[in-house]
């Protein structure tokens, strides 16, 4: 049960102690969760629905966070991106299961300037530059050979020189307009503080667990 005693469940979480600004106290979550024994704790759900009003879900790596929203980066062709260019408007969830945290984030979507998808797409591994020009994400495709194949054509074509970044292929910041942090609690009450933006600052509200 090593795993079990790591969980915190009676961090203080109140009204009292939670930071006034939700960006700093997702910061300060995301921290801890990166010190438990998750695989991939920047992973999150990220819910869209496009024109026909259909809610989908998938999970997506949250790989910056500041003052002007959360970013990640996907195919600009796959369905999130299609649902997302209909209707900008998604929630991204967070959920550490070893600190007993959801947290949920509503807002709208806007595409990042290529810069920053520059900048971001020369950290990943050479393979996974590949990858993301190499697979129509969400298309129908005939087998996984055929992708093998084509990594094998890219990586020939590309020897020696830095892998550039696909015009399809990008980064999506989620601006946040509503934040709420769900500390789990032993034997008590769960916590639910929710954030609502406003004109210059945020409302902090109790919500019932
Ligand atoms: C742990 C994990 C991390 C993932 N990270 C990403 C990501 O950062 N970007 C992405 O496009 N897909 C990511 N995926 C794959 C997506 O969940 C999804 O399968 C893919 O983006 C296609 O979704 P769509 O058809 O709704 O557009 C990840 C999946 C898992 C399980």
């Amino acid at each position: 049960m090593g795993f079990r005693k790591r969980v915190r469940l009676e961090t203080e979480f109140s009204e009292d102690t939670v930071d006034r600004d939700p960006v700093r106290q997702l910061q300060q979550w995301m921290e801890e969760a990166n010190d438990t024994p998750l695989r991939e704790p920047s992973a999150a759900t990220l819910a869209t629905a496009g024109t026909d009003s259909q809610p989908t879900a998938r999970i997506v790596l949250v790989k910056k966070v500041d003052a002007s929203g959360l970013m990640f980066f996907t195919n600009y062709g796959s369905r999130k991106a299609k649902e997302l260019d209909a209707n900008p408007k998604a929630s991204l969830l967070f959920f550490w299961d070893p600190l007993a945290r959801q947290v949920r984030i509503e807002g709208v979507v806007q595409r990042v300037n290529a810069k920053e998808s520059v900048q971001y797409f020369k950290t990943r591994p050479r393979m996974s530059q590949l990858s993301a020009w190499v697979s129509p994400q969400s298309r129908v495709i005939s087998s996984r050979r055929e992708l093998e194949e084509a990594v094998r054509r890219l990586e020939l074509q590309y020897a020696g020189q830095e892998v550039p970044l696909p015009p399809f292929w990008g980064g999506y910041r989620l601006v946040p307009s509503v934040f709420e942090f769900w500390q789990g609690r032993e034997n008590r009450l769960h916590d639910r503080l929710r954030f609502v933006r406003t004109g210059g600052g945020w409302i902090i509200e109790r919500l019932a667990p």
